[in-house]
């Protein structure tokens, strides 16, 4: 089976289905998500969430409020620039697309504060568009599955594992949040940094880093 395939059917019955971003295909409520996990992870970020759409339950809400208003429901996430991005975000929204969010990921990129990988999540889960993410714990994946070598922080690296991740989704786009969801789901399960567990991974039989017993040597670490 392909790893889109495998992935997907590992993600149905193991992965995560109840996380306050996930059963929606409401742009909005999935950027917000996407953004605020950028940089924080699941557990921290619940909260936060959920506090910010009952203040923000839409575009709207969050363009018209104070700035003020919104870094004050940010404060402790860290990152700042992300929350006056998302108010910007929002602003322009409103402005250029009339109040409706985008979710083709080639409109998505365009706003502010939303990158290659955040504009594929959201594309991939509000509208299944087929289009690749890439954040740290995909790179992992990746770098592994294939064996590749190289820092994966370096741009060089980075191009080959988002060819690669190309060349990976699945045909039908109604999996793609399944898959989508999954490579974050195995990530930040399975396929760990340290101490990875392959005996349970649904991708072992064909993960390259598994098969020559190099899954700790890869991805490679930065140079230092
Ligand atoms: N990290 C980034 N996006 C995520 C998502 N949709 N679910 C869980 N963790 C994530």
């Amino acid at each position: 089976m392909s790893l889109a395939a495998d992935l997907i059917a590992w993600q149905r019955v193991h992965g995560r289905h109840t996380l306050p971003w996930q059963n929606t295909r409401d742009p909005y409520r999935i950027w917000l998500s996407e953004i605020m996990l950028q940089q924080t992870q699941v557990s921290t970020v619940i909260g936060y969430y959920e506090r910010f759409l009952a203040r923000f339950p839409d575009v709207a809400a969050l363009a018209a409020a104070p700035q003020d208003d919104v870094l004050a429901l940010w404060a402790g996430l860290g990152y700042y620039a992300r929350a006056r991005n998302l108010h910007k975000c929002a602003q322009t929204v409103m402005q250029a697309w009339n109040g409706h969010f985008p979710t083709r990921a080639a409109d998505l990129i365009t706003l502010p504060g939303i990158g290659r990988s955040t504009a594929a999540a959201v594309a991939a889960f509000a509208a299944h568009e087929r289009s690749p993410i890439m954040d740290g714990n995909v790179k992992r994946v990746f770098s592994r599955y294939f064996a590749i070598e190289g820092d994966p922080g370096r741009k060089d690296v980075e191009n080959r594992l988002w060819t690669l991740a190309e060349t990976q989704l699945p045909e039908q786009g109604d999996d793609m949040p399944a898959y989508t969801q999954g490579l974050m789901d195995l990530g930040a399960t399975l396929c760990t940094r340290s101490r990875p567990s392959c005996t349970i991974c649904p991708l072992q039989g064909h993960c390259q880093a598994r098969i020559q017993g190099r899954q700790h040597l890869l991805p490679t670490p930065r140079a230092r």
